[in-house]
């Protein structure tokens, strides 16, 4: 089967800073990386090499022609990207010496997308592929509601959250993906917890704690621990997990297994610096010693 990923394409400008800037604070980076990123092209790269066949859905600008070619290089299919006259969306991220971060996202093309180019993509899809939304595009709901009514897997990784927009598209999810914060959020917003929300499968990740995963059908939680590692940059660890996840489940592991293989996957890249560029591929994640 193939994933779909209705999903973001970023220039991220990564910025190592002594600590994070304070409001009124000028402070000088030690440095500066450019790196493919954006939520979506992180889960792209990341469930590629995972191994599944990924099929991208986004729109850059003149200036991103290079993140399209680096796209397609790592394998990814990018015939319903579309190039637009607005600007490729960018990051700027601080990261701090203990690895956290802290990002302004500049959306650009990634919030222009059509229904003409969702209807071209969703014209090749077929029952039991998966699609995968984040928040960083606009059309999420229509997506949603069109993988559904197709018979996808349609799974929203909610980040940047935003209650409103995982409530639009909530009444036609499969699986929700998000953090320990926003699913308390979630539940201030809706009243209901994780496993009331209606949603076959909840992922809430727990960051040094590891994930958890709640069976919306029976309650069920499954916990799987994080890996003891010394993070370097969290930027697009969260997205590796994602990508490898759903690429996991494509591959037709139990959700236990492609949970720990996530959870391999996301440790190995916190020992990095960098997004899309630096995700660890399968067999490294296979070979990594912990
Ligand atoms: O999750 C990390 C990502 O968030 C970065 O790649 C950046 O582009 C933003 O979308």
């Amino acid at each position: 089967m193939a994933i779909l990923n209705l999903g973001s394409i970023n220039a991220d400008m990564v910025y190592a800073m002594p600590h994070l800037p304070a409001p009124g604070e000028t402070l000088a980076a030690g440095g500066l990386q450019k790196f493919l990123g954006g939520k979506g092209a992180n889960m792209s790269v990341a469930a590629t090499r995972g191994g599944s066949e990924v099929k991208h859905i986004g729109a850059v600008g003149a200036d991103g022609v290079w993140a399209v070619e680096r796209l397609a290089d790592y394998g990814v299919d990018v015939e319903h990207v579309a190039r637009l006259d607005t600007p490729t969306g960018h990051a700027i991220i601080a990261v701090d010496r203990d690895g956290e971060n802290l990002i302004i996202l500049y959306p650009g093309a990634n919030r222009e997308l059509t229904m003409a180019q969702l209807d071209r993509a969703f014209a090749q899809a077929a029952p039991g592929d998966i699609l995968v939304l984040q928040n960083e595009t606009n059309l999420q709901a229509e997506a949603a509601e069109r993988g559904n009514a197709k018979g996808l897997r349609v799974c929203y990784a909610a980040a940047p959250f935003d209650a409103a927009a995982v409530q639009a598209v909530l009444p036609h999810l499969d699986f929700l993906i998000l953090n320990e914060v926003e699913a308390e959020q979630l539940r201030q917003a809706t009243g209901k917890t994780p496993a009331d929300l209606g949603v076959r499968d909840v992922i809430i990740t727990l960051g040094a704690k590891g994930a958890r995963h709640i069976d919306g059908a029976s309650g069920a939680v499954l916990d799987v621990p994080a890996l003891p590692v010394t993070a370097v940059d969290t930027t697009g660890a969260g997205d590796t997990f994602t990508g490898y996840v759903l690429s996991a489940l494509d591959r037709g592991l139990s959700m236990a297994d492609a949970m720990a293989e996530a959870a391999r996957a996301g440790a190995l890249m916190v020992t990095r610096r960098g997004t899309a560029d630096v995700i660890p591929t399968r067999q490294e994640v296979a070979d990594a010693q912990f």
